[in-house]
């Protein structure tokens, strides 16, 4: 962690908040080596040191889960339903919602995506991540208009409810865009929902690492989260809501672990949870989220939220200082956002500029569309016979230019250090253009350094 991080001082230093490999330094095409500054948590957040820790303190005793009666297998079903515990408690759940344990927010939404009742009506903004967006299908959706505002947000969900039909109606709404950073204002988004009989779904993927999250008092009926964005990588995620939809019908996944009772012509599923949790279950990253969820819910989250929207600040106000530079946002400057912050930089290829970024300076952001191919359409201002044209011609094969951006995004190790890297090497690019070679691929979404000299850590495993 660098020593300005976003963690503020009177918590510097504790080891709860310790990211692992805060420190290693990476090569640039150049020559030499740097710090690596990694402005891509909103893709992938850091191991938190106490989670690493837990694994190693759980591997000696990993073992079945719910399948043995060997000492070992018991204890770590105990350590699974205790991550169970800690992720209810973390996202303060009502106390009969259920935990299920998924990959990640994706695999969450499409569980309550196929748990709907057959005669279900979704309603999702068209701002939402492709998680949020395309999981719906499976029923009935109504894409919502990129709001201008909050309030049209609420403005047009309230319209679009008023005329549905219908008794199963599902209201899916992100906690905070992953391409602005902006925090939807979901729990007045409840109430409206709640007011026409709709049910809300959150997706917290990006929420979640950033704001205290209270699913009890504000009313959220199911709330999606990834442990990889949680300082947990180790690939679980978490659904947590009503059991009403998720214990009915068919199980997303049918296997071991989710019955009581199986014929060659019928089958007895299992109660909630398992009944949802088919096959055996990921120990290690249930364990891990449940690590991290107890780690950040014992430090001072408000004192987190001040540091890093004082990083935020610092980061719109120095960018913006670059000629050229465009940022994007829904909503109007002084809307709460979460440390995500996308531009451009004039004319340069963002695909080029990410991989400058990278190859010169040290930087790890992310490029591209995020995931949010209609969000980031309207951000750009993309004319929609141009955004129709662009689809027409990528479906018949063709190769067309994709637009896009470069975010970067920030969490517990980011620090003011790493920001004015970012906006030095952007100022440096912005007067000399980049200093190295590159190649593009054909559509611009990818590019990277050629030659590229940059040596690979020695490792245990293979690279290709
Ligand atoms: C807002 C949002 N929702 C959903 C997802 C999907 O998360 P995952 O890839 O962990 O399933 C992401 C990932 O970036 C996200 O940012």
């Amino acid at each position: 962690m660098s020593c300005d991080a976003a963690v503020p001082a009177r918590l510097r230093g504790s080891a709860n908040l310790a990211l692992v490999g805060a420190d290693v330094d990476v090569p640039l095409v150049t020559g030499g080596w740097r710090r690596y500054v990694n402005l891509d948590y909103a893709a992938s957040a850091p191991c938190l040191s106490s989670v690493s820790e837990a694994v190693e303190a759980l591997l000696p005793w990993y073992s079945s889960v719910h399948r043995g009666a060997g000492y070992k297998s018991q204890l770590a079903t105990a350590a699974y339903e205790g991550a169970r515990e800690a992720v209810h408690s973390f996202v303060g759940a009502r106390h009969d919602d259920t935990v299920v344990f998924t990959r990640n927010t994706t695999d969450a939404i499409n569980l309550v995506a196929a748990a709907l009742p057959a005669d279900a009506s979704v309603f999702a903004y068209g701002a939402e991540h492709h998680a949020n967006l395309l999981p719906w299908r499976r029923r009935r959706v109504s894409y919502l208009p990129v709001p201008d505002s909050p309030e049209h947000a609420l403005a047009s969900l309230e319209l679009a409810l008023a005329t549905a039909g219908g008794d199963h109606l599902l209201v899916a709404v992100t906690g905070a865009s992953n391409v602005t950073g902006e925090i939807w204002p979901y729990a007045e988004i409840a109430q409206v929902a709640h007011r026409y009989g709709a049910r809300v779904l959150l997706d917290a993927a990006q929420l979640a690492p950033h704001r205290i999250i209270d699913m009890a008092a504000e009313d959220i009926d199911y709330l999606a989260l990834s442990g990889h964005k949680l300082y947990a990588p180790f690939g679980a995620g978490a659904l947590i809501g009503r059991p009403d939809w998720l214990a009915a019908g068919e199980p997303f996944l049918a296997g071991g672990g989710a019955v009581r009772y199986v014929g060659l012509d019928s089958v007895l599923w299992a109660d909630l949870p398992d009944r949802q949790e088919a096959g055996s279950p990921n120990l290690v990253g249930a364990v891990t989220l449940g690590v991290a969820c107890r780690t950040l819910q014992a430090t001072d989250r408000d004192a987190l939220v001040a540091a890093e929207t004082e990083l935020l600040e610092f980061a719109t106000v120095r960018l913006a200082a670059i000629p050229g530079l465009e940022q994007y946002r829904m909503w109007s400057a002084e809307h709460p956002r979460i440390g995500v912050l996308p531009f451009n930089l004039g004319r340069l290829p963002y695909a080029q500029l990410a991989a400058v970024l990278s190859a010169e300076y040290g930087i790890g952001v992310r490029h591209g569309c995020f995931c949010a191919h209609p969000l980031m359409v309207a951000l750009l201002g993309i004319d929609p016979d141009v955004d129709a044209g662009l689809y027409a011609n990528l479906s018949k094969g063709d190769t067309v230019a994709m637009p896009g951006a470069v975010r970067l995004s920030m969490g517990l190790g980011t620090g003011r250090a790493d920001i004015a890297a970012l906006v030095e090497a952007v100022e440096t690019v912005a007067t000399d253009g980049p200093g190295w070679r590159y190649q593009s691929s054909a559509d611009g979404a990818d590019c990277w350094p050629d030659p590229d000299p940059r040596p690979r850590p020695s490792l245990p495993f293979e690279l290709r």
